[in-house]
C-alpha cells in the first residue's frame, strides 16, 4: 500500500532470522503482499493482521496465491490483538509500525506474544534527523517520523527488547520517489529541501526475560 512493501519486506529479512515452519505475525500487512512473500520464500506460516483492509478481502488473494494453509488473515487492531501470549516465533510491521508504535506502551503490548529470545523488525518512512517543525509541504501524519537512534531509545527505555539494529536504508528516498513514479503520484514532498531528511530505516530486536 505505500512505496514498496516487497522492496520494504526484503530488506528487514536480510537481517532477520527466518526458518522453515515459524509461527510469524505480519502486522498492519495491508494487502497481505508481505505476507505471500514471506510465506513463499521463508517456509514461515503467516497471521496476516490488517485493521483497513478486512479480512475476507485478503483470504481472496491469499486463496489466489494457493497459500491458505499457511497464511491466516486476521482483522485487529494493533492495540487489541486476539493472540495467545509468547505464540509467535518471530513479528515483523512493514511501513506501519508509526500509525501506533510510538506510544511508549504499545511495544510491552506487542512483545507479550513473542516468545522469549525471538525477533521483532520493523521497517518503516522516517526522518534522517529529528524535526523540531514539521515542512509546511509535509502531511499531518508524517509528525511520527523518526530516526533510528530515536527507535532505538524508545524501544530500549521499554526494557523488553535488546536492540540489534536500527539503522538508515541507504538510497531510501530515492526508493521512495521510484515507487511514485511507478504508481503515477507526486514526488513534491520529497524533492523539496526538507524531503532530503526523508528515507526508511529498519528496526530489529531481540524479546529479553
Ligand atoms: C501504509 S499501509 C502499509 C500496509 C502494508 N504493510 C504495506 O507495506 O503495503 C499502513 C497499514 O497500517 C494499518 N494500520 C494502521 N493502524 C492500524 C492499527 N491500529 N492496527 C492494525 N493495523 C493498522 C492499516 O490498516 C494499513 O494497512
Amino acid at each position: 500500500m505505500g512505496p514498496h512493501a516487497l522492496w520494504l519486506t526484503e530488506w528487514l529479512c536480510e537481517v532477520m532470522h527466518l526458518r522453515p515452519g515459524m509461527r510469524v505475525l505480519d502486522l498492519a500487512c495491508g494487502r497481505a503482499l508481505s505476507s505471500i512473500f514471506l510465506a513463499r520464500e521463508f517456509g514461515v506460516q503467516v497471521w496476516a493482521t490488517d485493521l483497513w483492509i478486512s479480512a475476507t478481502d485478503n483470504a481472496e488473494r491469499i486463496r489466489g496465491a494457493a497459500l491458505q494453509d499457511q497464511v491466516f488473515p486476521i482483522h485487529a487492531d494493533a492495540r487489541h490483538l486476539p493472540f495467545a501470549d509468547e505464540f509467535f516465533d518471530a513479528i515483523l510491521c512493514i511501513d506501519a509500525f508509526e500509525y501506533f508504535g510510538t506510544d511508549a506502551s504499545f511495544l510491552p503490548s506487542l512483545i507479550r506474544y513473542l516468545k522469549p529470545g525471538h525477533q521483532v523488525g520493523i521497517v518503516n518512512a522516517g526522518v534522517q534527523t529529528e524535526m523540531d517543525e514539521l515542512p509546511g509541504e509535509w502531511p499531518p501524519d508524517f509528525a511520527a517520523f523518526h530516526t533510528p537512534a530515536w527507535w532505538r531509545r524508545h524501544w530500549t527505555m521499554s526494557r523488553t527488547v535488546q536492540v540489534e539494529r536500527a539503522e538508515q536504508m541507504p538510497g531510501g528516498r530515492a526508493l521512495w520517489m521510484q515507487w511514485n513514479e511507478a504508481v503515477g503520484s507526486e514526488n513534491s514532498y520529497l524533492t523539496t529541501e526538507a524531503g532530503a531528511h526523508l528515507g526508511f530505516h529498519r528496526v530489529v530486536a531481540r524479546r529479553t526475560g
